[in-house]
C-alpha cells in the first residue's frame, strides 16, 4: 500500500481567510481532516447547496460522509459549545457520531476559563486584545502551567475533584481581579450536562490514531485555525492568540513527525482583514475599507464583530510564507475586489520618521507603521460566475502573475465566492 501523508492548509494573515471553505472543497481528495490548534475562537464558514454552515471546533471535512474528522491534542475544547455545534451539524445532516474523533489529550475549556478571559480583558482596559472571550488564553495558560483538565479526564472517577481544584484556583484569580459578575452555578450545570452528552462520542489516543492511519496509506488534511499573524510566537504579540498557528504547530498539535508532511497550502485573501486590536499597517479607515467590509460581508463568523479591512500586505504575507514553508498559495475573495479602478498592495512599511523596511521588526506593535503601496489596474467584471481562468479579465490575470513573482510561490487555487462551486483550480 502507498504511504500516507499529511498536507497542511492554514491562514497566512489575521484569520478568516476562508480556511473552512477551502478545507471543505479539498476534502474529497483526503481520508481525514484534523484540527491541530485553537478552539471555538475559530469560525469557519462552509457554503454548499445554497446553505451556510459555521464550524468552530469540528474540522471542516464533517459534511463529507467518507471523511474522518479529528479534533487533535493541540486543540482546546469547550464541551458546552462543542455539544451545541454537534447538534447543529447533525441537524444539517452530518454523521458526527461516526465521523468525529476527539483526542483524549485535548484540554478542556472550563466555565471559569471563559470568565477569566473576560476578567483579564476588563483588567487590560484600552490595552485589551479584543479576544473572542471563548476562554482560549486562560485554557492554554493552564495547559502550559501543567494544571489543565483534559478531555480524557471526563472519564476519570476523580473528574469532579480535578474540576473543583481548577475552579478554586480560578475563583481566587478572579477575586484578585475584582471580577464577580457571574452565576457560576448555572454555568456549571450547563457544563456538566454537556460533558455527559459528549461522552457518547469517540475519544481516542489521537497520536496513535493518526499515525496508524498514515501507516495504512491514508491522506490527511491538517486544517489550521486563526492565521499566521496571530501566532503566539511570531504574530503581533501580545495581540495574538495563544497557540502556534504556523505549520510547525501541526506536528505538536497532532503528534505527527515533520517527515510525513507532503505539502503546505497557504490561504490568503486578495485584501486583508483583522478582528480585535493590534497593528494593521495597510488598514483602510475610509470609504474603500467600508466598501470591502460591505461587499465581503466582513463580520466575524464567531462573534459578529465588524472586521477591520485593508489592502493586501505583502510584507506580512511573505513573512507567513517563510514561517510555514508554504508550497502553494490559495487566493480567496478576489471577487470582492471587482469594481475598483485601482487595486493597491502594501509592499513595505514606513515608520514615524519616514524610514521604510520590507520585513517585520521586533517593534512591529509599537512602531506605528503605515504601508507603502504599489498600484495595479483594477477589474470590473463579476468574478463570482467565472469557472475557468481563461475567462479572467486581463488586469486580474496580471495581478495574479505579479503576486506569484513577488512571493515566489504559485497560486494554485482561486476562490471567487463563498460556495464550493465558486472555485477555480489552476493547471
Ligand atoms: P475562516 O475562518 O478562514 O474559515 O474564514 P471565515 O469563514 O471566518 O470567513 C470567510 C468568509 O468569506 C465567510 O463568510 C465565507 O463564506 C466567505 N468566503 C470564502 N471564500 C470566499 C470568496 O472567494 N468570495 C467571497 N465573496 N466570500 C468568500
Ligand atoms: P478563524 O479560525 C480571526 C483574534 C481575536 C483577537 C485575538 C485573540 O476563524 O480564522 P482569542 O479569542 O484567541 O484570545 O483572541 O485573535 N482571533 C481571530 N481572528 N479569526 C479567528 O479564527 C480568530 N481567532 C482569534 O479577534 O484579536
Ligand atoms: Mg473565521
Amino acid at each position: 500500500m502507498s504511504k500516507g501523508f499529511i498536507d497542511v492548509v492554514l491562514g497566512l494573515q489575521w484569520g478568516d481567510e476562508g480556511k473552512g471553505k477551502i478545507a471543505d472543497f479539498l476534502t474529497p481528495t483526503y481520508d481525514v481532516v484534523a484540527r491541530f490548534q485553537g478552539g471555538p475562537n475559530a469560525g469557519h464558514s462552509l457554503e454548499m447547496n445554497g446553505k451556510k454552515h459555521v464550524l468552530n471546533t469540528i474540522p471542516s471535512g464533517i459534511f463529507h460522509k467518507n471523511c474522518l474528522n479529528l479534533i487533535g491534542n493541540g486543540v482546546v475544547m469547550d464541551p458546552v459549545r462543542l455539544m451545541e455545534e454537534i447538534r447543529r451539524t447533525e441537524e444539517a445532516g452530518a454523521d458526527v457520531k461516526n465521523n468525529l474523533y476527539i483526542s483524549r489529550k485535548a484540554n478542556l475549556i472550563l466555565p471559569t476559563h471563559k470568565l477569566l478571559d473576560a476578567a483579564s480583558e476588563k483588567h487590560k482596559g484600552d490595552k485589551k486584545i479584543g479576544s473572542t472571550l471563548r476562554g482560549i488564553g486562560p485554557t492554554y495558560r493552564d495547559k502550559y502551567g501543567r494544571s489543565g483538565v483534559r478531555a480524557g479526564d471526563m472519564f476519570d472517577p476523580e473528574f469532579k475533584q480535578k474540576y473543583q481544584k481548577a475552579i478554586e484556583r480560578h475563583l481566587a484569580l478572579m477575586n484578585h481581579l475584582n471580577f464577580d459578575d457571574f452565576d457560576l452555578e448555572s454555568l456549571e450545570n450547563e457544563f456538566f450536562n454537556a460533558v455527559d452528552a459528549l461522552k457518547q462520542y469517540k475519544f481516542v489516543d489521537s497520536e496513535y490514531f493518526i499515525n496508524d492511519l498514515i501507516n495504512q496509506g491514508k491522506k490527511i488534511l491538517a486544517e489550521g485555525a486563526q492565521g499566521s499573524m496571530l501566532d503566539i510566537d511570531f504574530g503581533s504579540y501580545p495581540f495574538v492568540t495563544s497557540s502556534n498557528t504556523i505549520s510547525g504547530g501541526m506536528t505538536v498539535g497532532l503528534g505527527v513527525a515533520p517527515k510525513h508532511v507532503r505539502s503546505v497550502k497557504g490561504i490568503f485573501k486578495a485584501y486583508c482583514t483583522r478582528v480585535g486590536s493590534g497593528p494593521f499597517p495597510s488598514e483602510l479607515d475610509d470609504d474603500i475599507g467600508e466598501q470591502l467590509r460591505k461587499k465581503g460581508h466582513e463580520f466575524g463568523a464567531t462573534t459578529g464583530r465588524p472586521r477591520r479591512c485593508g489592502w493586501l500586505d505583502l510584507v506580512a504575507l511573505k513573512y507567513a510564507v517563510m514561517l510555514s514553508g508554504v508550497d502553494e498559495l490559495i487566493m480567496m475573495k478576489s471577487d470582492v475586489l471587482s469594481g475598483f479602478d485601482k487595486v493597491l498592495v502594501g509592499t513595505g512599511y514606513k515608520d514615524k520618521s519616514g524610514n521604510t523596511l520590507d520585513t517585520i521588526p521586533y517593534d512591529f506593535v509599537s512602531a506605528g507603521f503605515e504601508a507603502v503601496y504599489t498600484e495595479h489596474e483594477g477589474w470590473h467584471d463579476d468574478l463570482t460566475v467565472v469557472r475557468d481562468e481563461k475567462d479572467f479579465p486581463q488586469s486580474f490575470s496580471n495581478y495574479i502573475s505579479w503576486l506569484e513573482a513577488e512571493v515566489g510561490v504559485p497560486i494554485k487555487v482561486i476562490s471567487l465566492g463563498p460556495d464550493r462551486v465558486q472555485t477555480v483550480v489552476r493547471g
